[in-house]
């Protein structure tokens, strides 16, 4: 069991390890995310439903950076830099990144959004056309002809879309989108997200590093602890796995690991009970507590279930059943799920990480995911968002708005709150000098340690190394040993 302290973990992570807490409490660290990591990462920074009409935009804000997203002609987007080319001025404002507050433009909102067919500078006056160049300069004689397209122009950002998110790179060398998003891509095309549309969109500025704050939804390890309420419905074990860069949970069994993964990422429910009811009340408690995870369409439908359903129904069945009637109520109101294989489904698992910043629980007809950003470079904030994805009937899609809540409890859906409440005091243990590094579960929280092993990739500290496992040392020597192993971590 004494693994060797400061090696290479295997690819599939599947041996147990630890790593430093630096990624989430030092300032060094997160001073250099900018440039080592967010600068060169492909990010989700909204929906294209978002910018339907050409001159539509939206910032996307990211450390000290914003970015501009604009429709610029009815098929494409592109996306700047939101910074005038002319002495520096934040094209268009609102603060949402951190740092010094705007004045004049700042709304306090989640990001700027509006419309426009070019962007006047509001300290000097430039003008920039939707493809970026400089379309006014006044008084440009007055540099003698020394100015050109490429200086005067926005600085482009790689733009594209995928799942009907649009996303951005500031590296302009960077791949494609598609390539960085395998083999994830392919085990979620078959949801077509594209279709589906906001339902519900919740952000706040939380007081704990972005790490903790997405890792709180990574694996279901926790459910047992912070969701206790839910165990009635089955044990929530789950296997962890990598994929590339990305990752993904599902639903497990103890004995038969993997071989038992349910082939659906809507949740079966399990336990002795009545699987009828059993389902039924899941469902009405995921809606009331989480407000996503599922449709109104699957509670409606599950609440039918113990009268249309004779009671000794196997699970299975009703199961089969439940998703069939909702399907058939949701194609009598307009609404078509897509066409998804059991073993589609059952490859997709119960939840996907795509690196670096966001998770999301993938269904027939619904998302419900989670993206979170630092906030400036403070390694102590972030800026959290929950968003409910739906299919809906064409033309009948609500029009949503970012909505701020405070990281008050009473704010959040229960679920989510519980998840909440872990993360100021995960953020405040870090900083303990008796804690001695992490031991993620190697089979359940694969997630997490992936996370690390990429950003130590990018920021060159922080890989997960194995754990010198029991040996017969006291406990003094044992500690030292522990923490040269955490160390050699860091440095590796
Ligand atoms: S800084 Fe924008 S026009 Fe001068
Ligand atoms: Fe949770």
């Amino acid at each position: 069991m004494n693994g060797p302290v400061g090696k290479a973990v295997s690819d599939d992570l599947s041996e147990a390890v630890t790593y430093p807490v630096d990624a989430f409490i030092s300032r060094e660290y997160a001073q250099a995310e900018p440039e080592r990591l967010w600068s060169k990462v492909w990010q989700q920074a909204g929906r294209v439903e978002e910018l339907k009409q050409v001159g539509d935009y939206i910032t996307y804000n990211i450390c000290h950076d914003s970015i501009l997203i604009v429709r610029d002609t009815p098929e494409t987007l592109r996306a700047f830099h939101n910074v005038c080319p002319h002495r520096g001025r934040r094209l268009v404002g609102n603060n949402t990144g951190g740092g010094p507050k705007t004045v004049a433009q700042d709304t306090g909102a989640h990001s700027a959004k509006g419309n426009r067919l070019r962007f006047s500078c509001n300290y000097h006056a430039w003008t920039f056309d939707l493809d970026g160049s400089a379309e006014h300069i006044p008084d440009a004689e007055d540099w003698g002809g020394m100015l050109d397209h490429v200086c005067t122009s926005l600085t482009p950002v790689q733009v594209d879309t995928w799942g009907g998110w649009i996303w951005i790179n500031m590296d302009m060398e960077a791949g494609p989108l598609r390539e960085w998003l395998e083999p994830a891509a392919s085990l979620l095309d078959p949801f077509q997200f594209e279709a589906m549309r906001y339902r519900f969109r919740q952000w706040g500025i939380f007081d704990c590093n972005w790490k903790v704050a997405l890792e709180a939804f990574l694996e279901a390890y926790h459910v047992q602890g912070t969701h206790p309420q839910l165990m009635k419905y089955g044990d929530f074990y789950s296997f962890s796995r990598v994929i590339g860069m990305h990752s993904q949970t599902g639903f497990d069994s103890k004995e038969k690991r993997e071989a038992s993964a349910a082939a659906t990422s809507v949740h079966r429910a399990a336990g002795e009970d009545d699987p009828r009811y059993t389902i039924a009340k899941m469902q009405a408690e995921f809606w009331e507590t989480i407000g996503g995870s599922t449709t109104e369409t699957l509670v409606k439908a599950a609440q039918r279930l113990p009268e249309e359903l004779p009671e000794g129904t196997p699970a299975a069945e009703v199961h089969r059943h439940w998703l069939e009637s909702a399907r058939r109520d949701d194609a009598a109101r307009g609404v078509d799920w897509p066409e998804i294989s059991d073993r589609e489904m059952a490859a997709a698992g119960l939840a996907v990480a795509l690196f670096p910043n966001m998770n999301l629980i993938p269904g027939p007809t619904f998302s419900l995911y989670y993206r979170v950003r630092p906030y400036g470079t403070d390694p102590d904030k972030c800026i959290f968002e929950a968003v409910a994805l739906d299919r809906f009937p064409e033309g009948e899609e609500p029009e949503t708005e970012w909505t701020y809540a405070e990281q008050d409890l009473s704010q959040w859906p229960h679920v989510i709150a519980q998840d909440i409440s872990n993360m100021v005091e995960v953020q405040r243990g870090y900083k303990s000098q008796g804690f001695k590094g992490n031991l993620p579960n190697p089979w359940q929280e694969r997630k997490v340690t992936n996370l690390h092993r990429n950003l130590a990739r990018y920021m060159d500290a922080g890989a997960p190394t194995p754990i010198p496992g029991p040996s017969d040392a006291t406990e003094h020597s044992r500690l030292s040993e522990i923490k040269e192993g955490a160390q050699n971590a860091e440095h590796s």
